[in-house]
C-alpha cells in the first residue's frame, strides 16, 4: 500500500507502508521493563498510525500475578502522552500469569489462542533474561505453539543472542529444534534506526556519493557509540558482559556492514543480508599479539559529568568490586577486500564518556595537490561525512569554502541536515519499525544466524585472549573524551579520534 507522507518543499516523494495483517503478540516477560517503556508505547505509535490490524491482540504473559485490569492499567501509564484516550486500544490487552517451567503455562496460552474467535498471525516475543530462552522455547515447541492453525506464527528474540561463539550456537539449536530460520526474528535495535536505515537510501539511491565510497577517495571510517550514562540497574547483567559483547558484536558490526558493503542486487531481505554476511567474511582478524594494538579496552573511573560526580565502574550496584570487565573499547579492523583495500575502520563505544553520541564519520582524502600552498595555505583539513545517529539523527557534510573578505581566505563550513528540523517531527522509535516487519514479515533489520556466527567468530579469539590475560582494563576518568591507551590506537596511523564533547546536548533516555 502507498501512502502519501510529508513532502519537503514540494519535492517528490515515494513510500511505501504497507499495515500489519491480522496478528497479535505473546510477550514472555511483559511485566518488565523492555515491555513498558519500548514495546508498549511503540504499538501505541502503530495504532494512532492506523498501522496495526482490527483485532491486534496483545498477551502478556510472565510470573507475575497480573489481571486484564492491572495490565491494562500498566500499559495505560507507558502509553498516557502517545494515546491519552487508549481504551480501544487497551481492548486488545490481555494477561496471562504462570511458571515458565510449568507446561499447563502454555497449555493455557494455547487454550486463549484457539478461543479467539479468528484464526491469525502470532508473534510470540521472548523480553526475559536470556537465560530463560531455552526453557521457553522448549515449552512453546512441545505445546505445538510453533505450529500456527491457519496462519504464521512467529518468534522474536531479544539481545544478547549468546555470549561466545559456543553459545549463540547452542542457544540456536534450541531454536531451530522448534523454529525455522524463516520464523525467527533476532532483534538488533540499532538496525530499527531510521539514520541506519537510510545508510542504504543514501548509499545506493544517489549516485553521487557512491563513486568516491571506496579505497581511492576515502582516508578513514570512524564509527563512535559513546554514552554518558552508565549501567544504571544493569550492573548484574553488564558485569558479565561488558562493552565488547553488549555493544560491538552487534550494533557496531551491524552499522559497519551497511555503511561498508556492496550494493545489493534489491531491496529484498535475503540480498541485503547476503550482502552484510559477504562483508563480515572479509573483515581480517585481529593481530592479537600484545604490540598490534589493534583492541584497547578501558573501565569507567569516578568523575564527574555534567557538574554531577559520579561513582567508578566497580562502585556500581551489582558490579564485583574487583572486576575486569570492559566498558570502553576502541578497535582498528580492515576489510580485506577489493574496494576497501588498506582502508582502517576505527570503532570505539564506552560508558560514561563526556556525551551522548552515536555516528558514522566518513573521513575522505585530502585534496592531492594543494594549489593554495603558494599563497601560504599549507594545509586543509579533510572532507568528513557525518551520518548521525543519536542523539539527533541526521547528515552533516563538513567541506571547504572561501570566507567573504581577504583574497584568499578559506575555512570549513557544513551543511547540517536534521530529521526534526526538516520533516517536523522525530524519527519514529526503532521498536516501530521492528515490531511492523516482523508482523509484515519481513527480516531485513533483523539478524540471520550467519550473522550472528560470523560476529562471534570475530570476537572469540579476543574474549579468550582477555580471559587468559585477566588484566585490569586501564581506568579512564567519567566525564572524559578519552584515554591515552585509545588515543595511541589510531594516532600511531598519523590520525585522530573526532571529539565527542562538542555535539549538542544530550537526552535522557540511552540504549
Ligand atoms: N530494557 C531494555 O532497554 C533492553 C534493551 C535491549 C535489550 N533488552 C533485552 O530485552 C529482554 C528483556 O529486558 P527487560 O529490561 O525488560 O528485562 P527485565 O525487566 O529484567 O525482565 C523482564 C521480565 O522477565 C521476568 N524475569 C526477570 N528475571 C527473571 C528470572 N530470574 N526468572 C524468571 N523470570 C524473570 C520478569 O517478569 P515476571 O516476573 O513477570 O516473569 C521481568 O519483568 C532482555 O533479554 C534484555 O537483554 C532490553
Amino acid at each position: 500500500m502507498e501512502r502519501i507522507c510529508p513532502s519537503v518543499a514540494g519535492e517528490q516523494v515515494f513510500c511505501v507502508e504497507s499495515p500489519a495483517p491480522q496478528c497479535g503478540l505473546v510477550v514472555f516477560g511483559a511485566s518488565g521493563d523492555l515491555t513498558k517503556r519500548k514495546l508498549i508505547p511503540a504499538l501505541a505509535n502503530l495504532f494512532k498510525r492506523g498501522l496495526l490490524s482490527e483485532d491486534f491482540f496483545f498477551l502478556g504473559c510472565g510470573r507475575k500475578k497480573l489481571t486484564d485490569d492491572d495490565f491494562r492499567k500498566i500499559a495505560a501509564d507507558a502509553v498516557k502522552d502517545i494515546l491519552p484516550a487508549a481504551g480501544k486500544f487497551l481492548d486488545g490487552f490481555h494477561y496471562i500469569s504462570g511458571d515458565y517451567s510449568d507446561s499447563d503455562f502454555y497449555g493455557n496460552i494455547k487454550k486463549w489462542l484457539s478461543n479467539r474467535d479468528k484464526k491469525t498471525g502470532t508473534i510470540f516475543y521472548l523480553s526475559l533474561p536470556p537465560s530463560l530462552y531455552p526453557q521457553v522455547v522448549e515449552n512453546l515447541g512441545r505445546a505445538e505453539l510453533n505450529k500456527g492453525d491457519n496462519d504464521f506464527v512467529r518468534l522474536v528474540v531479544e539481545k544478547p543472542f549468546g555470549r561466545d561463539l559456543q553459545s549463540a550456537l547452542e542457544l540456536n539449536d534450541c531454536l531451530s529444534k522448534w523454529f525455522s530460520e524463516e520464523q525467527i526474528y533476532r532483534i538488533d535495535h540499532y538496525l530499527g534506526k531510521e539514520t541506519v536505515q537510510n545508510i542504504l537510501m543514501f548509499r545506493f539511491a544517489n549516485s553521487i556519493f557512491e563513486p568516491v565510497w571506496n579505497r581511492d577517495y576515502i582516508d578513514h571510517i570512524q564509527i563512535t557509540i559513546a554514552e554518558s550514562i552508565g549501567i544504571e540497574t544493569r550492573g548484574g547483567y553488564y558485569d558479565k558482559s561488558g562493552a565488547l559483547r553488549d555493544m560491538f558484536v552487534n550494533h557496531m558490526l551491524s552499522m559497519l556492514s551497511l555503511v561498508a558493503m556492496e550494493p545489493p542486487a534489491s531491496f529484498e531481505a535475503e540480498h541485503i543480508r547476503d550482502e552484510k554476511i559477504k562483508l563480515l567474511r572479509a573483515i581480517r582478524p585481529f593481530n592479537l599479539a600484545p604490540w598490534s594494538e589493534d583492541i584497547v579496552r578501558g573501565q569507567y573511573d569516578a568523575g564527574n559529568i555534567d557538574g554531577r560526580q559520579v561513582p567508578a565502574y566497580r562502585q556500581e550496584a551489582d558490579v564485583e568490586k574487583n572486576s575486569k570487565t570492559e566498558t570502553y573499547i576502541a578497535v582498528r579492523l580492515f576489510v580485506g577486500n577489493w574496494r576497501w583495500q588498506g582502508v582502517p575502520f576505527y570503532l570505539r563505544t564506552g560508558k560514561r564518556l563526556a556525551q551522548r553520541v552515536t555516528e558514522i564519520a566518513i573521513v575522505f582524502k585530502k585534496v592531492p595537490h594543494l594549489m593554495f600552498a603558494s599563497a601560504g595555505i599549507e594545509q586543509l583539513p579533510a572532507n568528513v561525512l557525518v551520518l548521525k545517529i543519536q542523539p539527533q539523527e541526521g547528515i552533516r557534510l563538513f567541506f571547504e569554502a572561501k570566507r567573504p573578505g581577504p583574497k584568499l581566505c578559506i575555512g570549513t563550513l557544513e551543511l547540517d541536515f536534521n530529521y526534526a528540523e526538516i520533516f517536523g517531527t522525530d524519527p519514529p522509535d526503532a521498536y516501530q519499525r521492528l515490531l511492523l516487519d516482523c508482523m509484515l514479515g519481513d527480516q531485513t533489520l533483523f539478524t540471520r544466524i550467519d550473522d550472528v556466527r560470523l560476529a562471534w567468530q570475530l570476537i572469540d579469539d579476543v574474549l579468550n585472549n582477555w580471559l587468559q590475560q585477566d588484566a585490569q582494563p586501564p581506568l579512564y576518568p567519567a566525564g572524559g573524551e578519552s584515554f591515552p591507551q585509545a588515543d595511541t590506537l589510531i594516532q600511531k596511523d598519523g590520525r585522530n579520534w573526532r571529539k565527542i564533547s562538542t555535539r549538542p546536548g544530550s537526552p535522557k533516555s540511552e540504549m
